[in-house]
C-alpha cells in the first residue's frame, strides 16, 4: 500500500480548503519558477523518465505525447493544452475531486506542461454537470491570475500563459478529444477524422495538446520530487500513484490515491471494507469504467491493478473507475444499461455506431427478458465486431467490449434465460 508521504493528493477529500494559501502551504506553486527554468526539453524528458501514462483511460505515455508538439511556432500558429476535464465514462468520478479540493496542482500542473510544450495558453473544458466544481475552478484560476503565478511573466518566469474555463453542456462525446476540440470551438461535439493528429493541426487548426486532469495535476509533484520517485511506485511500465475509484457492493464507496499495481483484493480490503457480503459473494467488476470488459471474480482478485495487468485478464484500467458487482446483480441487465447509455451517447456520424449501438441495445433487452433465440448471441458477438474498429472515434469500441466481456463469461446465464423462457427456438424444436 502507498505510504502517506508518497500521496500526492494530501487534499482528496477537503479536509482542508482548497484555496491558494491552504494549497501552498500543502506544497503547491513552490519553486515553480526554478521548475520551469530547468528548461522545456528537461521537462519533457523528466515527465518520460518518470514513466507516466495518460490517466484518461488509453494511458499513452505523457512524455512521447508532449514531444510531438512543434518546438517553434509553424506559420506563427500558436500551441495549445486542452486539458479534459468532462468526466463522463460512467463510474469515473476522479478528476472532480482534485478540481474541488485541489485545484491548483492542476492549474500549476497547467502551466508547467504548457511551458514545456510551448502553448500559449491551456484550455480546460469541464463537463456542464460539475457546477459547484466549475465554481471552485473560476475562483481558483482568479487566485493564480491575482498571484501573477499565471498570465504575464507566469511566476516571473518570462513566459506568459493564460488558462481558460470551459465548461461542457453535457455530452459523453465531448471527452473524446478531437470532439472536444470542435465542442471549443463552439461547433457540434462530433469528434474528427484523423490524420490530421492534434499536434499538427487541434483547437483553430493550431497544434495541440489534449491532456486528462490527473495526468496534468501529477506533474509538479513529479518535477519537485524527481521522476526516479514516481518511476518507484507501482510495477514496470506501469508507474506511479493512481487515483481509484471504486462504487457499486463494496462495503464503503470511495475515492482513493494508492500505487499502481496494487492487487484488486488489497484494494478493496484496505480502503473500502471488503466486498458487500465477503469474497464469495462477488460476481464481476468492470475495473476502469463502463467501456471495458468485465473480469468475472476469480479472475480479478489477484489482478495488479494496472494497464498491463488488467489486460493479462481481458480488460484495461481505463480511467480506474472500478465497478463491483456482488451476486444480488441482474448482470445482463446492468451491461443492457450500460448499451443503451453508448446507444444515447452515440453522436451518430458513423453508421455502424449510429445503427449499430441501437440495434445492440435492442438484443441486449431481448437477452435480459429471454425473449430470444439461442443463435442471437453468436449474432450479437459478430455485430460487436462489425462495431469494433470501424468507427471514426472510440464510442464504437466502448460500445462493444462490454457486450463482449458478458458473452465471453456469463453466456450460460444468458442461454438460461433463454431457455427458462423457452424462447422461439426452443419452441419450434419442440413442434
Ligand atoms: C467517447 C470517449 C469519451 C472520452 N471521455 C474522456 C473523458 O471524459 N476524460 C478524459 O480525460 N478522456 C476521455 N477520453 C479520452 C480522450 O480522447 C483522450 O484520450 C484523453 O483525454 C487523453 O488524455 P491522457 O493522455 O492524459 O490520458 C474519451 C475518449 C472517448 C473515445
Ligand atoms: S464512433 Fe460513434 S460517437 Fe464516435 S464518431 Fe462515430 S458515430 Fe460518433
Amino acid at each position: 500500500m502507498l505510504d502517506d508521504k508518497d500521496r500526492i493528493f494530501t487534499n482528496l477529500y477537503g479536509f482542508q480548503p482548497w484555496n491558494l494559501p491552504s494549497a501552498q502551504k500543502r506544497g503547491d506553486w513552490d519553486g515553480t519558477k526554478g521548475i520551469m527554468a530547468r528548461g522545456q526539453d528537461q521537462i519533457i524528458e523528466d515527465v518520460k523518465a518518470s514513466g507516466l501514462r495518460g490517466r484518461g483511460g488509453a494511458g499513452f505515455p505523457t512524455g512521447m505525447k508532449w514531444s510531438f508538439m512543434p518546438k517553434e511556432p509553424k506559420d506563427g500558429r500558436p500551441n495549445f493544452l486542452v486539458i479534459n476535464a468532462d468526466e463522463s465514462e460512467p463510474g469515473s468520478c476522479k478528476d472532480r475531486e482534485i478540481i474541488r479540493h485541489d485545484p491548483h496542482k492542476l492549474i500549476e500542473g497547467a502551466l508547467i506542461a504548457g511551458f514545456a510544450m510551448r502553448a500559449r495558453a491551456a484550455y480546460i473544458y469541464i463537463r456542464g454537470e460539475y457546477i459547484r466544481e466549475a465554481e471552485v475552478l473560476f475562483a481558483a484560476v482568479a487566485e493564480a491570475y491575482d498571484q501573477g503565478f499565471i498570465g504575464k511573466n507566469a511566476c516571473g518566469s518570462g513566459y506568459d500563459f493564460d488558462v481558460f474555463v470551459h465548461r461542457g453542456a453535457g455530452a459523453y462525446i465531448c471527452g473524446e478529444e478531437t470532439a472536444m476540440l470542435e465542442s471549443l470551438e463552439g461547433k457540434k461535439g462530433q469528434p474528427r477524422l484523423k490524420p490530421p493528429f492534434p499536434a499538427g493541426a487541434g483547437l483553430y487548426g493550431c497544434p495541440t495538446t489534449v491532456n486528462n486532469v490527473e495526468s496534468i495535476a501529477v506533474v509538479p509533484t513529479i518535477l519537485r520530487r524527481g521522476a526516479a520517485w514516481f518511476a518507484g511506485i507501482g510495477n514496470p511500465k506501469n508507474e506511479g500513484t493512481k487515483l481509484f475509484q471504486i462504487s457499486g457492493h463494496v462495503n464503503k464507496p470511495c475515492v482513493v490515491e494508492d500505487a499502481m499495481g496494487i492487487p484488486f483484493r488489497e484494494l478493496i480490503e484496505k480502503h473500502c471494507g471488503g466486498v458487500r457480503g465477503g469474497w464469495d459473494n462477488l460476481l464481476a467488476v468492470i475495473p476502469g469504467g463502463s467501456s471495458v470488459p468485465l473480469v468475472p471474480a476469480s479472475q480479478i482478485i489477484d489482478a495488479p491493478m494496472d494497464f498491463d495487468g488488467l489486460k493479462a485478464v481481458g480488460s484495461g484500467l481505463g480511467t480506474a473507475a472500478v465497478i463491483v458487482m456482488d451476486k444480488s446483480t441482474d448482470i445482463v441487465r446492468a451491461i443492457s444499461r450500460l448499451s443503451y447509455f453508448y446507444k444515447h451517447e452515440s453522436c451518430g456520424q458513423c453508421t455502424p455506431c449510429r445503427e449499430g449501438t441501437g440495434w445492440m441495445w435492442r438484443v441486449m433487452e431481448r437477452l435480459r427478458t429471454g425473449d430470444a433465440d439461442i443463435s442471437e448471441i453468436d449474432l450479437l458477438q459478430e455485430v460487436t465486431k462489425q462495431v469494433e474498429g470501424h468507427t471514426i472515434c472510440a464510442l464504437g469500441d466502448a460500445a462493444a467490449w462490454p457486450i463482449q466481456g458478458l458473452i465471453k463469461h456469463f453466456r450460460p446465464e444468458i442461454e438460461r434465460r433463454i431457455i427458462e423462457r423457452g424462447g422461439p427456438a426452443l419452441l419450434e424444436a419442440a413442434e
